[in-house]
């Protein structure tokens, strides 16, 4: 069978940061605004006060310093609580397109490629900007790419889903070059006035390139030795945003049609799958964890993903092993472990084996073994 390469890889980062300290301030603002204005309510007991958020509790319990976004001003007005993006018409790029567009054009700058040499693209994401057409045919024009283009959605889990499609389709010669985007705005649909989870996302977007190890020129090839997918319903991580919602005459601003999650399950939950799952899926193809060089982990959690790695090959986890880039982009979604592996790479040498793995809702995660040639 034929091998595949990852032969490069793109990063679009957004202009605007948001420390924890900007941030906290910000929704410690909206809590003084809405505890004023139910005042009378809340000391009559008929509404529960709301309750500042803390640097400090952000830190400890997710490792996320700051944030990455499209539009800061939006989201950090006590007043607005959500990014502010001014509407395109139908011949302007997307917004999605854009970052992604952006992303697209460095991974093939990486690879030694130009857009008409990929004859398919995958734009694989946790949300996507409208229901048709597909992302991906924008993108597939505004690149010059031939061939076809579709998106997919398995949350957090889209890169490392999509990096198999691209495999078997260039493994089955539907395509010979597959381009996957990640264009993740997940400042649109995170909660900024739930304290809960008003600090866990960043907008950010990743670029893959994929070909034919016998094709591939570039000096930088990753051979892809074997990919892994695994899905279980959860209900622990859930955005009822959809299609129906206007027929279903419910509010579309409710908490139930932005990110939820029950975090404290899904850290127990999910941590214990991955890290069978990755051992299992080395397992297959003859490999130990601990000759597995570096795991670049979905980024949600700095404990998680510490706990990942201790139950993988014990002892201390440094940043030689699992690098995290939490702690600058925050959680990114399906992007987290591929800007994990675009940042921490280049010091790896050949023969060096690595993994990419994600998990997020769905249940679903994702493992890549690769190896560096
Ligand atoms: C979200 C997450 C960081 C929360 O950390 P946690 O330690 O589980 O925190 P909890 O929600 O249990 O809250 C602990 C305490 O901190 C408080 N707290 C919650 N948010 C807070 C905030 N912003 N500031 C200060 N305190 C806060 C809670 O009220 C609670 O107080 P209590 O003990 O008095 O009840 C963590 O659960 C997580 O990252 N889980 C995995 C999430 C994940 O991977 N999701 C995938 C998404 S794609």
């Amino acid at each position: 069978m034929k091998n595949v390469v990852i032969s490069g890889t793109g990063l679009y980062r957004p202009p605007h940061i948001i420390t924890n300290a900007e941030l906290v301030e910000s929704f410690n603002a909206y809590v003084a605004l809405q505890n004023d204005k139910n005042a009378v309510r809340i000391a009559a007991g008929e509404v529960e006060a709301l309750v500042p958020s803390s640097v400090e509790f952000i830190e400890k319990a997710s490792g996320i310093k700051q944030r990455y976004v499209i539009d800061k001003a939006g989201v950090l007005d006590p007043r607005r609580m959500r990014p502010h993006f001014e509407p395109r018409s139908d011949d302007q790029l997307s917004l999605m397109a854009e970052i992604a567009v952006d992303a697209a054009n460095k991974a093939l700058a990486a690879a030694g490629l130009r857009g008409s040499d990929i004859d398919g693209v995958l734009c694989a994401a946790a949300n996507m900007q409208r229901a048709y057409p597909a992302m991906a045919c924008e993108i597939q024009q505004a690149v010059g790419a031939g061939g076809y283009g579709f998106d997919m959605n398995v949350a957090c889990s889209s890169a490392t889903f999509a990096i198999e499609q691209a495999v078997n389709a260039i493994r089955g010669g539907s395509a010979r070059r597959i381009l996957v985007v990640n264009p993740e705005i997940t400042s649109a649909h995170l909660e900024w006035r739930d304290r809960d989870c008003h600090f866990i996302f960043g907008d950010v977007c990743t670029a893959i390139i994929l070909e034919a190890e016998d094709e591939a020129t570039a000096a930088d090839r990753w051979r892809i030795l074997g990919t892994r997918l695994v899905t279980q319903f959860s209900n622990h991580i859930r955005n009822n945003a959809g299609f129906l919602n206007r027929c279903e005459d419910t509010d579309p601003d409710a908490r139930d049609k932005t990110f939820r999650q029950e975090g404290r399950k899904v850290f127990k939950e999910v941590v214990p799958m991955a890290a069978h799952f990755i051992e299992e899926h080395l397992a297959s193809l003859g490999f130990a964890p601990k000759q597995v060089r570096r795991y670049w982990l979905h980024q949600a959690n700095l404990g998680m993903n510490q706990l990942v790695i201790r139950k993988l090959v014990g002892g201390e986890v440094g940043p030689e092993i699992a690098p995290l880039i939490l702690d600058e982009y925050a959680n990114t979604a399906s992007a987290g472990s591929i800007i994990a592996f675009h940042h921490h790479h280049a010091d790896m040498l050949a023969g060096d084996l690595g993994v990419i793995c994600s998990f997020g809702a769905g249940y679903s995660v994702g493992s890549v073994v690769v190896q560096r040639l």
